[in-house]
């Protein structure tokens, strides 16, 4: 009796937010730390995608307290697409980097946001790394059967001018912008650099998938790179290959329902 009744609560839950859903409304309950909403399921090129709507109530928000990163993110905020989940893990996972040897590597700029973050932290946590900040300044490139929003040229609506003025007033002076498509053609002018953390944000499959294979030879072991986009249904060339890199044992991976997938170089290739 109890099993039903609660199998019916479901399902009426269900059935009211799929219509609340339709007015972009879903109906929550607060008695539990979390509640899942709106399941979908996405088949795309031979995988199953799933979807659901979660509001994770009483979450823990170090960022919220955090002066320093409040005020890069005050000065950075209007520049980027990433939010403050995602900002302040870019904030923290430099700090987590900084007994890897090796430089630091953006690549997917934009305005500069996620950079300056990078840049910021680096500042304090990894003094000696050099920043080297990557995009074509005409937008994503690489867009092909894997990808299931993006065709190509989006994002062109930046300048290198608008990413100096911004690390400027941020008082960044270590970074430095290589334009054109990484790595084919701007790959060779840091082809002699370690890269201990790498932010990943070009949206499409085979871009990502190029940057990686680059620069797997190049990391440490414990070497970290960080994917924007993982899990966003407009990017599911990101979440497959994600998924791949994954399933190659190579990387050690983590997912923190952020919209971050983060891959940690193992010493030794896993055999499972
Ligand atoms: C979503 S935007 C980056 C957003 C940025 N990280 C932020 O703070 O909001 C994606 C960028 O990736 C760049 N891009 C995509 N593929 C690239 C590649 N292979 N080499 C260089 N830039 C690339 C595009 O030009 C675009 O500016």
């Amino acid at each position: 009796m109890i099993r039903q009744v609660v199998r019916l609560r479901t399902f009426l839950s269900r059935v009211v937010n799929w219509c609340l859903g339709i007015i972009g409304y879903a109906l929550v309950r607060t008695t539990t730390t979390s509640h899942h909403v709106a399941l979908r399921r996405i088949e795309h090129l031979g995988r199953t995608y799933a979807y659901e709507n979660v509001v994770i109530l009483d979450a823990y928000a170090p960022w919220a307290v955090d002066d320093e990163f409040q005020s890069i993110w005050a000065l950075i905020e209007r520049n980027t697409l990433v939010d403050i989940l995602r900002g302040y893990e870019l904030y923290q996972v430099v700090r987590e980097s900084a007994d890897l040897p090796g430089d630091i590597l953006e690549v997917g700029v934009w305005r500069g946001a996620s950079a300056a973050i990078l840049a910021a932290a680096a500042r304090r946590w990894m003094p000696e790394a050099r920043i080297w900040l990557c995009d074509t300044f005409t937008g994503v490139v690489k867009a092909g059967e894997h990808d299931s929003h993006y065709t190509g040229g989006e994002h062109a609506d930046t300048t290198v001018g608008m990413v100096e003025s911004l690390l400027g007033r941020m008082g960044v002076t270590k970074a430095q912008i290589l334009v054109g498509v990484f790595p084919d053609e701007t790959g060779a002018e840091i082809a002699n650099q370690q890269i201990a953390l790498c932010h990943i944000d070009v949206d499409v499959y085979q871009s990502a998938a190029d940057i990686v294979a680059w620069l797997a030879p190049r990391m440490p072991c414990g070497g970290i790179l960080v994917f924007d986009d993982y899990g966003v249904s407009s990017c599911k060339g990101i979440t497959r290959l994600v998924d791949e890199l994954r399933e190659s044992g190579t990387w050690r991976y983590f997912y923190n329902v952020n919209k971050h997938a983060i891959l940690i170089k193992r010493s030794s290739p896993s055999l499972s």
